[in-house]
C-alpha cells in the first residue's frame, strides 16, 4: 500500500492506541494526506452568520489535523488554504481570510514548535500582503529544523499556474543551454514544481461534497485515492480524517498494473 519503503514517522503511543481502535495498522495509513478544506461558507450560512465566521471556526479543524497527524505518524499534511481563483471573492472576505492566516501563523507557532512540525507553503507569494509574508517566512525558518510531520499550506496556489511556472523556468533554461529537452522526464519536470522533493499524496480529501479537483495539486494528485465527505470544513475532527483512513485501508492502489496478488496468480499459473 505504501509508495514507497521509507521508514515511518514516530506513532505517539495515545496515537497507537486511537489507530487499534479504528482497527487500523500504522503501515496502512497514508503517509501525505492532501485536503481540499471546503464548505466554510455554508457552514455560517446554515448558521445564519456571515461567511467569515466559518473560516474563523475552519481553523479549529486546521489544529486538529495537526493534532491527529502528528499523533498517528503523518509524514505530511497538504492543506489548501486559498486558490489563485479565490480572489473573485469579496474584497471583504479576502481581508479576513488574510488577516485569519496572519494570526494562525503567530499564535500556531509555539505549538508547531512543540509537536515538532516543520511548515512549508505554496503558492505565489505575489498578492499576499506583506505583514502576512513576513508571519510565514518566519514560522517558515522558525520550525525549519523540525523532524517531525510537515504542514504545507497551499495559499494563493493553483495547480495549473504552478506547472505554468514550472514550464517556464524548464523553457528558460533549455533556451540557454542549461537542459536538454530531450532529457527531460517526469522526475525533472516534478523537481521543477513546488513541491519538489516531496512524496506525491495517497490521500486526497475534500469536504463539503463537492466532487471536483478546484485546481489543487493537478500534476500530483494523478494516482492519488480520492476521499469526499459530506461533512462540511468547520465541523471535520480526527476521527473523521481517521474515517477517511480507514477506507484508504481498504483500497487497492495499482498505478496502471495489476494488485500484487493477481501478479502472483499469473506468474504461477504460467
Ligand atoms: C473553503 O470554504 C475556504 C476557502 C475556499 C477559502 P468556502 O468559503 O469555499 O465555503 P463554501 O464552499 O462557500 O461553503
Ligand atoms: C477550493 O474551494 C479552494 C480551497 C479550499 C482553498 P472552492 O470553494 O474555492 O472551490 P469551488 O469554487 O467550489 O470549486
Ligand atoms: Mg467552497
Amino acid at each position: 500500500m505504501r509508495a514507497d519503503d521509507r521508514p515511518p514517522l514516530n506513532i505517539t503511543e495515545e496515537g497507537r492506541s486511537r489507530l487499534d481502535s479504528w482497527g487500523l495498522k500504522p503501515e496502512q495509513l497514508p503517509r501525505h494526506v492532501a485536503i481540499i478544506m471546503d464548505g466554510n461558507g455554508r457552514w455560517a450560512q446554515n448558521r445564519g452568520f456571515p461567511r467569515v465566521v466559518g473560516h474563523r471556526r475552519g481553523i479549529q479543524s486546521v489544529r486538529a489535523m495537526v493534532e491527529e497527524g502528528v499523533r498517528i505518524g503523518l509524514e505530511q499534511l497538504t492543506l489548501y488554504c486559498l486558490s489563485v481563483e479565490n480572489w473573485k471573492r469579496p474584497a471583504r472576505e479576502l481581508r479576513f481570510l488574510m488577516r485569519l492566516l496572519r494570526h494562525f501563523l503567530v499564535a500556531e507557532r509555539a505549538e508547531l514548535m512543540d509537536q515538532n512540525v516543520r511548515l512549508q507553503v505554496i503558492g505565489r507569494r505575489d498578492g499576499l500582503p506583506p505583514e502576512v509574508l513576513a508571519e510565514m517566512d518566519r514560522t517558515v525558518a522558525e520550525t525549519a529544523g523540525n523532524t517531525g510531520m510537515i504542514l504545507r499550506l497551499a495559499v494563493n496556489y493553483g495547480g495549473r499556474t504552478e506547472i505554468l511556472d514550472a514550464a517556464r523556468r524548464i523553457a528558460e533554461e533549455a533556451r540557454d543551454g542549461r537542459l536538454n529537452p530531450a532529457t527531460l522526464d517526469e522526475a525533472t519536470f516534478a523537481s521543477y514544481l513546488e513541491t519538489a522533493g516531496a512524496a506525491d499524496p495517497d490521500l486526497l480529501i475534500r469536504t463539503a461534497g463537492e466532487m471536483r479537483i478546484s485546481n489543487f495539486l493537478l500534476w500530483q494528485v494523478s494516482y492519488t485515492e480520492l476521499w469526499v465527505t459530506p461533512t462540511l470544513w468547520p465541523d471535520f475532527r480526527g476521527g473523521d480524517l481517521l474515517q477517511a483512513c480507514v477506507d484508504y485501508a481498504a483500497r487497492t492502489r495499482k498505478f496502471g498494473g495489476l494488485p500484487t496478488s493477481s501478479l502472483a496468480a499469473g506468474t504461477s499459473a504460467g
